[in-house]
């Protein structure tokens, strides 16, 4: 991972560079990574903001031997190397919100966007983005997500080296991704939960047609996340607000 690196100054999405660099033939682990970006998307069609030198704005492209619904085991392992990131570098306390977002201090600093691209029962080629909130002041951030957004830099109360940021990432993505092809998901479940928001405590649940208190579990092998009521009966929960208390 990283053998090819691509670098731009700005790009709408480093997603759709990917995209088209997997069409193009490009092999497994290509990288590419840009100071800005103009498009930048986030989950639920939502936008991602992207300021120029603030953050790593940055796409993998992978091409896994692996049947679809594994995909999103993935996105789980690309959060455990990103919190791995954070947690070596001391002095903050990473956390992964099921589904992939990570959070210092209760706020999100930040999100993975997985797109795949499958045919029939197998996965063409997955892109993996990560953005990450490094160098932001709080002067950076909106002042409507004051509560609930924040960067490496406002928690670590610290500048961060985005070069070497970007390598670590790397090296640890690439080792997370070793143990995961050698030892399976198990081990990426283990480490997801060790980082994992609210795990083994009471939240509130609610979708689309109820909301209930119910205590985390646990991650499932399909990246659900598995959820039990106060009658102790277990569900397997797929799309979800987590709100606690
Ligand atoms: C989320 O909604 O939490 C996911 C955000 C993902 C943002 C990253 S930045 C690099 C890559 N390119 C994009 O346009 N989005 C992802």
């Amino acid at each position: 991972v990283g053998q090819h690196l691509y670098h731009f100054d700005q790009v709408e999405s480093t997603q759709e560079v990917v995209h088209q660099m997997a069409k193009q033939g490009k092999p497994h682990g290509t990288v590419v990574i840009a100071d800005e970006q103009v498009k930048g998307k986030g989950r639920m069609a939502r936008n991602w903001d992207s300021p120029k030198g603030k953050g790593i704005w940055m796409s993998i492209l992978l091409r896994p031997n692996l049947p679809p619904f594994q995909a999103p085991q993935l996105t789980l392992l690309a959060a455990t190397a990103l919190a791995k990131m954070m947690d070596a570098h001391g002095g903050i306390t990473p956390q992964i919100k099921w589904p992939n977002d990570i959070l210092v201090n209760h706020k999100k600093v930040s999100g993975i966007l997985t797109e795949m691209q499958a045919e029939q029962d197998k996965i063409q080629y997955v892109v993996l983005g990560m953005g990450i909130n490094v160098n932001q002041g709080i002067e950076d951030i909106p002042f409507d997500l004051h509560h609930k957004a924040s960067s490496l830099k406002i928690e670590s109360g610290q500048d961060w080296n985005i070069h070497e940021t970007v390598q670590q990432i790397l090296r640890l993505f690439e080792s997370t991704y070793d143990q995961y092809v050698d030892l399976g998901f198990k081990e990426v479940k283990r480490q997801w939960e060790h980082y994992g928001y609210r795990i083994g405590e009471e939240v509130t649940i609610s979708t689309m047609k109820r909301t209930w208190k119910a205590t985390l579990v646990g991650i499932e092998p399909d990246g659900a996340l598995r959820a039990k009521d106060q009658g102790g009966h277990e569900e397997k929960l797929y799309s979800a607000e987590i709100h606690w208390g």
